[in-house]
């Protein structure tokens, strides 16, 4: 087993047992065992036996838990996106065929191999940003067939040893395919067959481990997406959903009743909404970088603080509307856009985000967490808002594994 003592100016633990809103330890040791945190505190206190690398005027954090991305993509929307900066709406392209599908399409084409290799390298990418934790949405098969397809990719990426932990969702709900067009019996068949089949198989196979609903103007309605979720519930599986990008369409009441995990996006929602997810526990998965893409105003974060909702902010990386693979790019918007304090981004990043994946191993710095960690070549944790658009990782270690 190798150990890494590792020794910073500061430690940053996300954890409430220390005190402040991070748990910030000065002058301080992080041990790892292989695997496993097995020592967070002072210098003065570590124990003696293993050698420390001394890192200076570094700070260490957790890893990141980037927990909303649609990660399995091949192919590139750049036409779109220079159409939509040229004022082309985003969910007329969509109508027109575009959008989703025209990611479908390509997702649809391609082998297995060749999304399990576009992943595998996306998510390396991630890890060098300091991300040791990704949630992947499937979402881009919409077929059946298709959607076992990115299932299958998202699984082989997972078992590698050099990746960071992958969590596959099913995004069950996120565009009709081409198939489920044409009547209103051919889309509630598409809906049905989700709960009643492929939800059913995901779940016996392990194939995900959540199951998510895009609920929204021109997506999914909350009575197509509570037929979903309740399948997801019955299977065990948790819950995610994609509420009010577009549009207030009562998401976010259906996410707190159906016990949902998380409800994201959140650029429209109503004070009823925010009450809602607040009473049922709902995490609120911010993704900044997509509203700043679609031109939006942010969601109403003073009342969802005010509220006390878990804050989490989360990359969104997809072909469309978050045309990135950064989670520290989305922390600074998080920051510059949304008004978050950069403490409350970085928490989103690591505690709150493990948490809105059900995850209590991680997000944190303490005895007994799994080693992930990102050594940063930044003095201070506030720094990790600021610098926009480069790696500023000095070291990441997934698992105890330094990638
Ligand atoms: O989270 N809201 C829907 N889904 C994605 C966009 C997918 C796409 O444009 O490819 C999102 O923004
Ligand atoms: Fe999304």
């Amino acid at each position: 087993m190798t150990m890494a003592a590792l020794a910073a100016k500061r430690v940053v633990t996300c954890d409430a047992s220390w005190p402040g809103i991070l748990g910030a330890i000065d002058d301080a040791v992080v041990i790892l065992d292989g695997t496993h945190v097995v020592y967070v505190g002072p210098r003065a206190r570590a124990p003696a036996k293993t050698p420390l690398i001394e890192l200076g005027d570094r700070v260490i954090t957790p890893g990141l838990v980037d927990a909303h991305t649609h990660a399995c993509w091949l192919g590139s929307r750049h036409g779109e996106y220079a159409e939509r900066m040229a004022g082309r709406d985003y969910q007329a392209i969509a109508n027109a065929g575009g959008g989703i599908l025209a990611t479908q399409r390509i997702v649809a084409a391609a082998s297995e191999e060749e999304l399990a290799e576009a992943l595998c390298a996306r998510v390396r990418r991630m890890a060098t940003l300091g991300v040791t934790t990704v949630e992947v949405k499937t979402g881009y098969g919409l077929e059946p067939a298709y959607e076992r397809k990115q299932l299958a990719a998202i699984a082989r990426v997972a078992s590698r040893a050099d990746v960071p932990a992958l969590l596959p969702t099913l995004l069950a709900l996120h565009a009709l395919p081409p198939s489920a067009k044409g009547s209103p019996a051919n889309r509630a068949a598409f809906v049905a067959s989700m709960a009643s089949e492929l939800i059913p198989e995901v779940a016996r196979a392990r194939l995900a481990r959540f199951v998510d609903a895009y609920v929204d103007s021109g997506a999914f309605t909350t009575d197509e997406a509570r037929i979903v979720a309740e399948a997801a519930r019955r299977e065990g599986l948790g819950v995610r959903m994609h509420v009010g990008q577009f549009a207030d369409v009562g998401g976010a009441q259906l996410a707190a009743a159906v016990g949902a995990l998380s409800a994201d996006h959140l650029e429209h929602i109503s004070r009823e909404g925010i009450a809602a997810l607040a009473a049922a526990k709902v995490a609120a998965i911010l993704l900044p970088v997509a509203s700043l893409t679609l031109g939006q105003p942010p969601p109403p974060i003073p009342a969802m603080r005010a509220a006390g909702l878990p804050l989490v902010v989360a990359s969104d990386a997809n072909p469309g509307t978050a045309p990135t693979e950064s989670l520290p790019l989305a922390m600074a918007l998080a920051v510059r856009v949304y008004g978050l304090t950069p403490e409350e981004a970085l928490l989103g990043a690591t505690r709150n985000a493990a948490s809105a994946l059900g995850l209590s191993d991680r997000g944190v710095l303490r005895e007994g967490a799994r080693a992930d960690v990102v050594i940063w070549d930044l003095p201070h944790e506030q720094a990790i808002v600021q610098p926009w658009g480069v790696a500023k990782t000095h070291r990441v270690f997934v698992g105890g594994k330094e990638l």
